[in-house]
């Protein structure tokens, strides 16, 4: 596996891949790799002859830098494990790497991202524009592969794609859970014991909520129910709980929908003990 820090360096290996004629693949990552990462890199695999992986924590999407400095960093155990793997070359670049100072030059994103994630995180989907567009730019043309638990990230990348005309091809990989169904998370490892038995509540709200919708009927008494479940359970193991929002949206343009429809999708974003965490499920079965 190769190990590679400088953008044009890692241009230069991926040219190296196509020209012996093979599909190069590309998973974004900002490391803490546990198995929702895990399972894009096997998406990728069964997709592309050479995987690559980027570990990189963008600090220009962080708009709390308290969250930037705690977020989890453990290069030594995610290099072993992509090795492992089978990862054809990691790209590692450092902050000045990537962004080299002054930092005259970022991607403005508008639309979609007034809502959720993007309303409550200012300037969040314009600092992961700006990265992707640079990682896209360093593997050139590729597949590169993007979990839907980052439902709105997904969107935000498949216009960024269709605006800039990067020769790229986007892969949405569904998320991965833990038994108890909450979603795997770089920032699971922070949470305390209170908050790790508190945080499964939002799946199981999405659970209850599937259950009780009914396409054409009112969201607000399913939402109410929704949200009750999941402070009951963090009143009663005693997490500090915040949510951000909990509603039901279009998949489509992520609107707040006030009835359910076929392409509804329930979304949550919530603090437990001062980590917040977020997830989404599409409502009806397709
Ligand atoms: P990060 O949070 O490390 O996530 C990297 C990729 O893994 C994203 O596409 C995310 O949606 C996916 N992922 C995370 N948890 C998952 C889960 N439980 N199941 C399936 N996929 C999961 O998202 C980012 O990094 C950054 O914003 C990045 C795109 C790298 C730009 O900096």
């Amino acid at each position: 596996m190769r190990t590679v820090n400088d953008p044009l360096e890692f241009f230069a290996c991926t040219e190296e891949f196509r020209s012996a004629g093979d599909r190069v693949g590309l998973v974004p990552t900002m490391g803490a790799l546990h198995q929702g990462h895990f399972g894009l890199v096997e998406a990728a695999k069964r997709l592309c002859d050479r995987v690559c992986v980027s570990i990189f924590v963008n600090p220009l999407q962080f708009n709390n830098p308290a969250d930037f400095d705690r977020y989890p960093r453990d290069f030594d155990a995610d290099a072993a494990a992509l090795e492992a793997m089978g990862v054809a070359a990691i790209f590692v670049p450092g902050v000045e790497d990537i962004h080299p100072a002054p930092i005259n030059m970022r991607v403005a994103t508008s639309g979609i991202v007034d809502r959720q994630e993007g309303a409550h995180r200012p300037g969040h989907f314009d600092g992961v524009a700006t990265v992707v567009s640079k990682l896209f730019i360093s593997v050139g043309k590729s597949k590169v592969f993007f979990g839907e638990k980052d439902y709105q990230q997904t969107r935000v990348i498949a216009d960024l794609i269709r605006e800039f005309h990067f020769p790229v091809e986007m892969v949405v990989v569904p998320t991965v859970r833990e038994a108890d169904g909450l979603a795997l998370s770089s920032r699971n490892r922070l949470l305390t014991r209170a908050a790790r038995d508190a945080a499964p509540a939002m799946y199981a709200a999405f659970q209850a909520g599937r259950a009780n919708a009914v396409q054409g009927s009112a969201t607000a008494p399913v939402l109410a129910s929704m949200r009750r479940l999941i402070e009951d359970r963090a009143a009663q193991t005693g997490a500090a709980l915040a949510i951000d929002y909990l509603e039901a949206a279009s998949g489509e343009d992520l609107r707040s929908l006030e009835r359910f429809e076929a392409e509804t999708r329930f979304f949550v974003a919530a603090s437990y003990d001062g980590v917040r965490l977020i997830d989404n499920v599409a409502v009806f079965e397709k």
